[in-house]
């Protein structure tokens, strides 16, 4: 059994998106994960196929309808964990990543002008996640990042060669330290010569684990020191 996401969207064109190239593509061809989008305009009625109104109380911007979202909902079979992106929402890290990667049936609801009526977050018990402090024009990209994170956990899609252990928001709260490669000593249009950190070309085990970690350490003290004291 795949794992797989339902998406709710105005814009079922944006899926799969990015995710149908390299890894997560692959593994969609695999059938390691699946999706399948409901556009919420088949679920409208009338000649103009309208999906929003005006707010109530007045203001800027069109609200998109509950009773017609939740048609669209009451379609899908197996609904599973409903989430509504918005930037109102709990801010995604790699914790929810990995237990979303977990959950078998997930229903992303997408919103676009001003938002969604709030009474179909609250009849259906929608979880609202952000995926950070700044406003997108819809939550098209965002589904699309919050899937991301989850398809790379998924047991088969990384290769060894890709294996998350080392980098970058595993487990212990580090941001990861620089990599380098060839050539070791490179002469860049800014007219300076870049060489590798000696240490790396050292050959010594011990001696590189310690100062990869050391420099971990130091990138995250510096940019990201709230991450140090997170469990
Ligand atoms: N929709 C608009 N902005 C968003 C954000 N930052 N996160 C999730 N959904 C959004």
């Amino acid at each position: 059994m795949s794992w797989h996401i339902n998406i709710l969207t105005l814009f079922p064109d944006m899926f799969p998106g990015s995710l149908g190239q390299s890894l997560s593509g692959k593994a969609l061809e695999k059938n390691i994960w699946s999706y399948d989008t409901i556009n919420i305009r088949d679920f409208a009625e009338g000649v103009h196929k309208s999906v929003d109104d005006t707010p109530y109380g007045g203001g800027a911007g069109m609200v998109m309808r509950a009773d017609i979202i939740e048609k669209a909902l009451l379609s899908i079979e197996n609904p599973g964990k409903k989430i509504f992106l918005s930037p109102k929402g709990r801010v995604l890290d790699q914790k929810m990543a990995q237990n979303l990667s977990q959950t078998s049936a997930i229903t992303l609801l997408c919103g676009r002008y001003e938002g969604v009526d709030q009474r179909i977050l609250d009849a259906h018990d929608f979880e609202e996640v952000s995926i950070g402090d700044y406003v997108l024009s819809g939550g098209e990209p965002a589904a699309l990042t919050l899937m991301d994170a989850c398809i790379r956990l998924l047991p088969g899609v990384l290769g060894n060669a890709e294996t998350p252990t080392e980098e970058s928001f595993s487990t212990p709260n580090l941001l990861e330290y620089p990599h380098y490669t060839k050539p070791a000593s490179w002469n860049a249009s800014d007219g300076k010569t870049h060489d590798v950190p000696e240490i790396l070309q050292s050959g010594d085990h011990g001696k590189i684990k310690a100062w990869r970690q050391e420099q971990a350490q130091k990138i995250t003290q510096k940019r990201r020191p709230d991450l140090l004291g997170k469990k």
